[in-house]
């Protein structure tokens, strides 16, 4: 089998569709969406993708209905406790990145619970965008980029690319390789707009709560039959 991509993307879209199509609560769909978070992750540890980061709340997400934005956060602590033992069992080390500080206090506890007790974890790192906005992630790096300017620590004029990406929440990670969005949309709606710069996007019209194993070794066989010349020829 030829060599998975080492960190693949996801822009977990659709909950609320799905659920509106059955007839059923917007929350409903969140729930079967988390049912999908478990599949993908397991199937990522048994390809061998070393990253996954998905989408799993945007800063702009707060305009949802407290109702909604409170059953997701609630249901983000459970999915943490009742995976934390098949985590421990699949090498899954979990880490966050976005707004963490601006999180409901039992999340945050949940969520450094989780991270720290899988920290030593190997196979499969599991990064969750949570109050993530890739506009604040890059200007919130020039402001410490500026500040660090300003203390006379860092000259300007040896600014690079590789500085700027030293100061993103992604710093220790590589850039994904491959970029998957469900429910058919064609936007990047904020997510990674630095690190994605020569990720392969595939796009499923599927919706997350459907997205199966399958699809996603479907999306890394289309991965596979790109030819990725980074701007060469
Ligand atoms: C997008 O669907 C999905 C979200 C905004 C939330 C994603 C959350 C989960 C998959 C479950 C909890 C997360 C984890 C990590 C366990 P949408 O609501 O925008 O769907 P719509 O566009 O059809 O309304």
């Amino acid at each position: 089998m030829m060599k998975p991509p080492r960190h693949i993307a996801i822009i977990m879209d659709g909950n609320g569709r799905w659920a509106k199509e059955r007839g059923l609560p917007r929350l409903k769909g969140h729930e079967r969406g988390a049912e999908t978070v478990r599949a993908v992750t397991e199937e990522c540890v048994a390809l061998g993708v070393e990253f996954l980061t998905l989408y799993a709340f945007s800063t702009e997400n707060w305009k949802r209905p407290d109702e909604e934005v409170g059953g997701l956060w609630v249901l983000l602590e459970h999915f943490l406790a009742q995976e934390l033992p098949t985590m421990m069992k699949n090498g899954v080390r979990l880490r966050a990145i976005g707004r963490i500080h601006e999180l409901p206090e039992s999340t945050r506890a949940k969520l450094a619970e989780t991270i720290t007790a899988t920290s030593a974890n190997k196979a499969t790192t599991l990064i969750l965008a949570l109050n993530y906005s890739s506009r604040i992630e890059i200007a919130d790096a020039a402001r410490a980029l500026a500040a660090e300017a300003k203390d006379g620590k860092l000259d300007p004029a040896a600014i690079t690319p590789d500085t700027l990406a030293a100061r993103l929440y992604t710093a220790e990670y590589p850039d994904p390789d491959l970029l998957i969005r469900t429910s058919g949309e064609m936007r990047l709606s904020n997510f990674l707009l630095w690190q994605l710069s020569y990720a392969e996007f595939v796009i499923t019209p599927k919706m997350w709560p459907d997205f199966s194993k399958q699809d996603l070794r479907g999306a890394i066989a289309e991965f596979h039959g790109r030819e990725r010349r980074f701007g060469g020829l």
